[in-house]
Order: structure tokens, then C-alpha cells, then sequence
């Protein structure tokens, strides 16, 4: 009792601190940041060894010196197939081994192939593809050119920094009497950076003191990009998608941190750490990853967007347009450098090459697609059950239920509540017989209890994290006093999966989906609310070399743990802390965000910034997270989501609950509609993300991913599409009544016809119109040119509606045809990798409308069948069609005008069969 009354008021008193920005570091609170941007641009100090040169048939190996102390480096750079390069450099013979990352990719690389030729003495020339490096020696740089046109610097400013790993410095009166001569400094150097600042070898921050036993190992790069306008990318900020300048303020951070009520418009540090970055423009985008966990800040230098702002001024008094190319520089505290060049040259190319390297979302099971319905907390079965029998009662489709931490007996992880709840079999049960699901939180951090079975396993296996001195590093948490798994270790990786198997966790079953939180990992007492740097883990390395990695690896063993439990079922993870390659094992959302409507247009932002770094599988907290929405807020924060890849609800304990039903009826119905408008789109969704893991491309894009040519999309962070077939501007400011959305051009001043999804109206306006958005109204437009499949009967649950008939929405371009897919498997198993699916192409053109299998005919026969096939946009009048189907008579068919729409009413054809149907006119 004493110990939870304890936690409780730390709590409190931790959350009275954390909206204070001053626990998180700024740059200047950071030795290695400061030293990393003490570089001053010019000269770089680093320079090939020559003679050193080793040509492969896929990369080159050569030294690198640091002329200011001579000490040596190993550089590689390697050709990789799909216009990508990887440079990797290291410490030639570091003191010990320095960290590489493993498991962020998601295989190995695959090589390409090189022709190297010497161009002058400083030059090497490495051709690739249509794509070439130019490597010069002194100063060290690498140019890529792509058909002659320079697309990419690094080191062009001079800005890299290789700390290397060195003895402590002895204090004068040791040296004096040392016995081994060796030890003495053979030159006098130069006093450089590290020994002039303060934090090289340890630190404080407020009151925590890191011992720094490595002492200064930071490693730290620049990068331009000679064609880009904007740079965006590097998750997870509350920030727009294209990035700021840093001048004169800190570089955007990137340290898995859980930050309380998190400010907006920042570039502080968030749950996630996402290192890749994208230059675009109107010519091409390049994209650069930069492979490292630890600790790292980017400085972001974009003249462009500063001209922007006073443009006309700056022209008009120097009379030049000359700004010097947008750049980044990647500051890190530890590790090597190992990065990423996507070469593009479309946003869509860079974006593959990324996915290519870290992989995508495997196609999740499709109710994940659907409504999830969270809170902190539902208190106990009577509160499921009520909930959800409420959901029928008011007609409003949901999926799954969620529970947060208040389950579990005293926050001890793989436990219930014994008196809230006591029968949990029973109540998934009565869940899954409706069609839904549960999720249940598990959180990385255990409860210090004696005799509760996984704190037991894990001090007697020593599977713990250790602090420096070797013992089990305590922290406190939601439980009180925690310690944290040491998730490096693969013994600890399977312990935690174990614990989801059925015969271990016999009080769930394998409907039940996993949320993993706090797994920053957060640490309420720790520096920053995480864990100390120098925390030892399995290898000796230090938490500083892996900080940004310790949710992906928690990740990676809850993926584990799932897929054994069922090998044939589709694991369903959501989690907060990622990393690169994280998309691989879960969802994510944007964490603890605020109901307001700054918030919700964060949302939008957040999820496009996820996107483009492989993270299609976003969303945010309905509602937000702490404060209580209006009524107003609420419902256009549903019609956001409804949009949004990660559709759930989510509320603070705090909060008043806020289950749709407890507004007004005029709000609940409109959040109803907006609710049901997602789910007669499921079949899209579901199609996108079958369509992201085979090509790889995000679901959720920026508009520039489809008109790159358009200057003034760059920016635009409040509207995004759906892969290239819808265009959505949901409503996020308070009280409008209108707003003006932008429907872009190809770059020649065309753009592509529009339809509203409401009514079908045809919008041929290319720059912004000013849509009429009363409360009822989310703005969303199909292109003309696509095919949108949709299931139009809607059900208590997504898995009820496998069966349903389909509908698809033709909307004709230009050139009156139109081109679209629909995916159907199973809906839940990994059968579909099998070959049980069909891969549908619809077009239709000419007057013509049919249907072609992509890849096999597969034995895969749906129930579903063709409902209506509703056509929009076409420019003669039809009389009545005639059907052609593989299995069936010629039949005619009527075709029925309504509205802006001509409609196919019950063709009456299985999904797997051949058809065409032929207007007549
Ligand atoms: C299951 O549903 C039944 C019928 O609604 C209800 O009486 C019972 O309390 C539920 N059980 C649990 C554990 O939620
Ligand atoms: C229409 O067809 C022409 C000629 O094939 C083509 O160039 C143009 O891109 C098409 N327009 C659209 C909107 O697809
Ligand atoms: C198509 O069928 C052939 C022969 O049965 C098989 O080898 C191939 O893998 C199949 N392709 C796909 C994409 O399923």
C-alpha cells in the first residue's frame, strides 16, 4: 500500500514537472551536440589515404585520415541495386569495437555493381547504373551525379566530426609517474574540440550525472542537396512536414523520449526516432538514412524556405536568386557512420528505396483496418461488455476494445485485476462472438515484487538491464519501483515472447491484440524520463550506443511472442517508441496528444512525416489524449480519423467520458456517419496495405508524391492522399464553415479532374477552391482516372462484413477511362502468401468496362460478389449495357442515372469470375 501511495504521488509529482520544458536537453545541454556543431563549415579536416584504394565488383574500400591528429579511418562505399549507395565508415582499429546496428533492416542489401576510373589524383569516379559517385580525396567529399545533374553533397560544408574512442586523459600528477612510456602523448596536438569542452568525458543534467566511461565517440556528417527546394522527413516531431531551418534555434532531435503533453510546433525529441531525410524538388527527390540509434540531433539549412519569407525583398535588393542548397547535418553521440543514399529520382522511387532497405507493414489482419475504441481505462468486464453492447444499441460499427494499464493486477503485466476482472475468457468471448476483438497494454517496465512470477525470472536468469556497477538497474514506472528487461539479450527477447503463448498467458486467447507503451523506454525518475546513458546492456554495450533501438528490439520479441502463439493468424501490435524498420512488427500512433485543434491538425502532419519514413500504419488519439474535446472537436476529429491509416479513440483517466453516445444526438450522428464512412471504405484500405507491403510504397502520401512539380504543394501538410485515388482536407479549424482546398497540377498548369465523394461533383479547378464544410461535411475527393472499391452495408463489426457484396466507384478522366485494384483474401491468416488472394485490376475505357487477375488465378473463391458498379464523369449518355462473364449467359444490364452518376445496379458477378460489360449508348 505504502508503495503504491508512493508511486502515486511521484506520479503527480513527475507529471507537475514534465510539462516543464526544462527536463528535456537542449542542444547546449548536450556536450556532444555542442561539439558537433562547433564545426565551422569550410575545409574538412578528413582526406583519403592514397594508396589505399581496394576496388570490388560492388564498392571500394579506402583509409580516411583525420589530418588534425592523424588518426585513421576505414571507409567503404557500396553500389546497391535500386539506385542506392551505402557509405560506411569506421575507426581503422578503434580501441574496441564501436556499435553497428542489426536489426533495423530487414535483410541484407542487396549489391550492385561498380566501374571505378580516377579522375585526376584527388578524384575516383564510381559509376552505377545511371548514377555516379565522385569521390575526392582532399578535402574528403562525395558528389552523386545523376545524368550529369549533381543530386547529392556529403561533407560538402566540411561539418564531419569522427570522434574516436581514446584513453581517459590522466590527471598531470599520474602521468608523472607512469611506468609505461607508451602512454605518453608521443606529439603535442593542438588542443582540439573534445578537450575543450566541459561534458566530454562526464556530465550532469539536473540531477543526474552520466559517467561517460567511452568518453567522446560522436560521429557527425552534412549532407545538400543541390536540387531540392524542401527538405522533409526525420520523424517523430510535432512539427510540419517540411522542415524548418535551425538557425538560431535548436537542430530537430531525435531521442525516444516520452514527453508530457508534448508542445507543438517543436523540433524537441518524441517517442519515435525516425533518421531519414528527403530533399524535393520540382526536378527530383533524394533521400538519405542515416543508420544510427544513439542520440542524435539535425541541423537543418534551407535558404529557400528563409527566402520564402521575405523573398521579395532579398530579390529586389541583391538583384540574385542565388541561396545556397538546403542541407542537413546529422550530429549522433555514438556508433559509425553507416548511411543511406536513395538516389530516387521520383518522391515515390526514394520512398521504395527506403522500404526497400527497412521493409513495410505486413498486410494486417483487416478489423485493425477498422474502429478501435480505447480509453484509460474501461474499469472493469461490466464496463467492456456495456460499452460495446452500447456501440449496437446506437448503430455504430466498432471492432475492438482496448484496454489500458487499470486491467492488470497492480500493474504487473501478464496478470487481471482479480476483483474487476475475474472471468477475462468470458468477456473476450463475448467480444469475439460479436465479431470484435480485444487489446490488452503491455508495458516494458516490471514491477519489483517479490513473488510475482516475471520480476522472479527475470533477477534469477539476470535478463534485467544492469546499471554501470553490474546490478539490476531500478526505475520507477507505473508500478513504482520497475526494472526493464534487457531487450538486447535474445534470452530476454524470447522470455517476453513466451509469456504470450497461450500456456503461459492462459487467461487470453489468440483474438487478443498487444499495445506496447512506454517503451522509450520511459523511466519517470530517470534523466530526460528515460533510462541512464550509462546503463549496461547485453554485450557490454552501453545505453547510449542503443537508446533509440530499445522499443523496436521490445517490439521485435512481442512479434515473436504473437506469432508463435498462432503461427497462422496476422500479429496486431500497436506501440509508441520506433525505430527504423519498426513498421515491420506495428502500428504506431502519435502518443499523448491534447484535445485541441492544434492537436488534431498534428495528426495529419505527424502520420505524413511517418509515411514517407516507412510508417504507413499511423494515427492519432481521436479526442486526444488529455482534455476533454467539444462537441465540435470531437466530431471533426472523427472525420480526420476516419481518414487516417490508424483509426482508434483514446482518452486520459482524467478525462470525462467521452464514448459518441454522451453527446448530443446531432453529434453522435455525425460521428456515426463519419465512423461508417470508414468502414464502406475498408475494402480500399485494405487493398493500400496490400498494395504498401508488395510495392512498398506509403498508403498515406504527401501531394507532392504525385504532382513533385507543383512548387506550391510542397508544403501543404493539412491535406495528403490515399495512394494516388483520393485527396483528403478533412475540416480542423473550429467553427468554419468552409475551407480551401488545394487540387494540385501536374506542373503544365493541368491537373487532374476531381469528384466529390458526397455527391459526385466534378471539380476541374486546379489551385484552391473554397469548399462549402458544414458540420456534416469531410471534404474528400476522388481522382478521376481511378477505381475505388467499397462495401456499402455496414455492420456491428469489419468481420462481419467479410462476405459482403462490393461496389466500385469509376471515375473517369480526361480521356473517359479509369484504372483501379481490389485485393480479397482471407482477411486474418497468412494464407494469402500462399497464393489464396485475388488481385483484381478493373478499367474501364472505350465505353468497356473489366476485369483482369493480376498475378495467378489463384484457387482463392470469395463469397462476395459485384454489387453495383457505379460510374462518374461520363460525357455520353448510356442506354443499358451487356454483361459478358466467364460462367454465364450474355445478359443485359440497365444502367440508372443518379445524380452525377450513372449506376450498374446488380451485375450479379463472383468476384474470382472474368467479365466485361459494354456500355450502349
Ligand atoms: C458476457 O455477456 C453476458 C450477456 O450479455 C453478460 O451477462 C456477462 O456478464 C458477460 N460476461 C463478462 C465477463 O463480461
Ligand atoms: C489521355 O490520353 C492521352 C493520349 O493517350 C494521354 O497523353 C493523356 O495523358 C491521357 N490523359 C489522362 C488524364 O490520362
Ligand atoms: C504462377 O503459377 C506458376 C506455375 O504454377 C508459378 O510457378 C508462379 O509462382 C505463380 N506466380 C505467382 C505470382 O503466383
Amino acid at each position: 500500500m505504502k508503495l503504491t501511495l508512493v508511486a502515486i504521488l511521484f506520479c503527480i509529482l513527475q507529471f507537475a514537472l514534465t510539462v516543464d520544458r526544462s527536463n528535456f536537453k537542449t542542444c547546449d545541454q548536450s556536450s556532444f551536440c555542442r561539439r558537433c556543431r562547433k564545426v565551422t563549415p569550410g575545409d574538412s579536416p578528413f582526406a583519403l589515404v592514397p594508396g589505399t584504394l581496394n576496388i570490388y565488383s560492388d564498392s571500394i574500400t579506402t583509409d580516411l585520415v583525420n589530418r588534425e591528429n592523424n588518426h585513421l579511418f576505414s571507409l567503404k562505399l557500396e553500389a546497391l541495386q535500386g539506385n542506392t549507395f551505402r557509405l560506411l565508415i569506421d575507426e581503422k582499429t578503434p580501441l574496441k569495437p564501436r556499435y553497428r546496428v542489426n536489426d533495423a533492416l530487414k535483410s541484407n542489401p542487396v549489391p550492385g555493381t561498380i566501374k571505378v576510373s580516377e579522375r585526376a589524383d584527388n578524384e575516383l569516379v564510381i559509376t552505377s547504373g545511371t548514377s555516379k559517385a565522385v569521390v575526392t580525396g582532399t578535402p574528403f567529399k562525395i558528389d552523386f551525379y545523376q545524368n550529369e545533374k549533381l543530386s547529392l553533397s556529403i561533407n560538402a560544408k566540411g561539418l564531419m566530426r569522427f570522434e574516436h574512442l581514446r584513453k581517459k586523459p590522466q590527471p598531470p600528477a599520474e602521468t608523472e609517474n607512469n611506468e609505461n612510456p607508451d602512454e605518453l602523448p608521443k606529439e603535442v596536438l593542438p588542443k582540439s574540440i573534445e578537450d575543450e569542452d566541459p561534458g566530454s568525458w562526464e556530465e550532469n543534467f539536473k540531477s543526474h550525472h552520466d559517467t561517460k566511461p567511452n568518453g567522446p565517440e560522436a560521429v557527425a556528417l552534412d549532407f545538400t542537396f543541390p536540387q531540392a527546394e524542401v527538405l522533409f522527413g526525420i520523424p517523430e516531431h510535432a512539427d510540419s512536414f517540411v522542415l524548418k531551418p535551425t538557425a538560431g534555434t535548436d537542430p530537430y532531435r531525435l531521442y525516444n523520449l516520452d514527453v508530457f503533453e508534448y508542445e507543438l510546433d517543436s523540433k524537441m525529441a518524441l517517442y519515435g526516432s525516425i533518421p531519414v531525410i528527403y530533399g524535393h524538388g520540382p526536378e527530383e527527390t533524394i533521400g538519405v538514412y542515416w543508420q544510427n540509434p544513439s542520440e542524435t540531433w539535425v541541423d537543418v539549412f534551407n535558404s529557400n524556405a528563409e527566402k520564402n519569407v521575405m523573398s521579395s525583398i532579398v530579390n529586389f535588393v541583391s538583384g540574385s536568386r542565388q541561396t545556397e542548397p538546403p542541407a542537413a547535418h546529422f550530429m549522433s553521440e555514438s556508433g559509425i557512420v553507416d548511411v543511406f543514399l536513395l538516389l530516387g529520382p521520383s518522391p515515390l522511387d526514394a520512398f521504395k528505396q527506403y522500404t526497400d532497405l527497412t521493409g513495410t507493414a505486413p498486410l494486417p489482419q483487416l478489423f485493425t483496418l477498422a474502429y478501435h475504441q480505447s480509453r484509460w481505462n474501461y474499469n472493469d468486464e461490466q464496463d467492456v461488455n456495456s460499452v460495446s453492447n452500447k456501440f449496437d444499441e446506437h448503430d455504430i460499427p466498432m471492432d475492438t476494445i482496448w484496454l489500458d494499464i487499470e486491467y492488470t493486477d497492480g500493474k504487473k503485466y501478464f496478470t487481471w485485476d482479480p476483483h474487476k476482472f475475474q472471468h477475462p475468457l468470458e468477456m473476450i468471448k463475448n467480444l469475439t462472438t460479436l465479431g470484435r476483438h480485444l487489446t490488452i497494454i503491455i508495458d516494458p517496465h516490471i514491477k519489483r515484487e517479490s513473488g510475482y512470477f516475471f520480476h522472479q525470472d527475470c533477477t534469477d536468469r539476470g535478463l534485467y538491464t544492469k546499471n554501470r556497477d553490474g546490478h539490476d538497474y531500478e526505475g520507477w514506472c507505473w508500478p513504482g519501483s520497475s526494472s526493464y528487461p534487457d531487450i538486447f539479450n535474445p534470452e530476454a527477447r524470447k522470455y517476453f515472447a513466451d509469456q504470450y503463448l497461450l500456456e503461459n498467458f492462459k487467461t487470453t486467447t489468440k483474438d487478443v491484440m498487444i499495445w506496447n507503451d512506454m517503451n522509450e523506454p520511459s523511466v519517470f525518475n530517470g534523466p530526460e524520463i528515460t533510462m541512464l546513458k550509462d546503463n549496461v546492456h547485453f554485450g557490454g554495450w552501453e545505453h547510449r550506443h542503443i537508446h533509440n533501438l530499445y522499443g523496436h528490439m521490445y517490439l521485435m520479441a512481442t512479434f515473436d511472442g504473437l506469432s508463435r502463439r498462432d503461427p497462422n493468424q496476422r500479429p496486431f501490435i500497436l506501440t509508441r517508441s520506433h525505430f527504423a524498420g519498426s513498421q515491420r512488427y506495428a502500428a504506431m500512433w502519435t502518443g499523448d496528444n491534447k484535445a485541441d485543434w492544434g492537436h488534431l491538425e498534428a495528426s495529419v502532419k505527424m502520420c505524413l512525416s511517418e509515411a514517407v519514413a516507412g510508417y504507413s500504419f499511423c494515427g492519432a488519439d481521436i479526442g486526444g489524449f488529455f482534455g476533454n474535446p467539444d462537441a465540435e472537436l470531437l466530431l471533426r476529429w472523427y472525420q480526420t480519423g476516419a481518414f487516417l491509416p490508424f483509426m482508434r479513440a483514446h482518452a486520459h483517466i482524467d478525462t470525462k467520458r467521452r464514448e459518441p453516445w454522451l453527446y448530443p444526438e446531432d453529434t453522435k450522428q455525425i460521428i456515426r456517419s463519419a465512423i461508417r464512412e470508414r468502414y464502406s471504405y475498408l475494402p480500399l484500405w485494405y487493398t493500400m496495405f496490400y498494395e504498401h507491403e508488395r510495392d512498398g510504397y506509403p498508403v498515406m502520401r504527401p501531394l507532392l508524391a504525385h504532382y513533385p512539380k507543383d512548387k506550391n504543394a510542397f508544403a501543404i501538410d493539412n491535406e495528403f492522399l490515399l495512394q494516388d485515388r483520393l485527396l483528403v482536407r478533412s475540416v480542423m479549424q473550429q467553427g468554419v464553415s468552409k475551407v480551401d482546398v488545394y487540387f494540385p497540377t501536374k506542373g503544365d498548369g493541368k491537373g487532374d479532374i476531381w469528384y466529390d465523394v458526397d455527391d459526385y461533383r466534378k471539380i476541374t479547378t486546379v489551385g484552391h477552391e473554397s469548399i462549402p464544410a458544414d458540420l456534416k461535411k469531410i471534404p474528400v475527393y476522388q481522382r478521376g482516372g481511378s477505381i475505388i472499391p467499397k462495401k456499402e452495408r455496414i455492420r456491428r463489426a469489419a468481420t462481419l462484413m467479410k462476405d459482403d457484396p462490393y461496389t466500385l466507384i469509376v471515375c473517369l478522366d480526361a480521356n473517359q477511362s479509369a484504372k483501379g485494384t481490389l485485393y480479397i483474401d482471407d482477411e486474418k491468416s497468412f494464407e494469402y502468401r500462399k497464393g489464396q488472394y485475388l488481385y483484381i485490376e478493373y478499367e474501364f475505357k472505350n465505353g468497356v468496362f473489366k476485369n483482369r487477375f493480376i498475378d495467378n488465378k489463384s484457387k482463392y473463391s470469395p463469397r462476395s460478389w459485384l454489387e453495383r458498379i457505379v460510374i462518374v464523369g461520363l460525357e455520353k449518355v448510356p442506354k443499358s449495357a451487356k454483361l459478358k462473364a466467364s460462367k454465364s449467359d450474355a445478359a443485359d444490364l440497365e444502367v440508372l442515372p443518379q445524380g452525377n452518376a450513372y449506376v450498374i445496379r446488380k451485375p450479379g458477378i463472383g468476384m474470382a469470375e472474368d467479365f466485361s460489360i459494354t456500355l450502349k449508348y
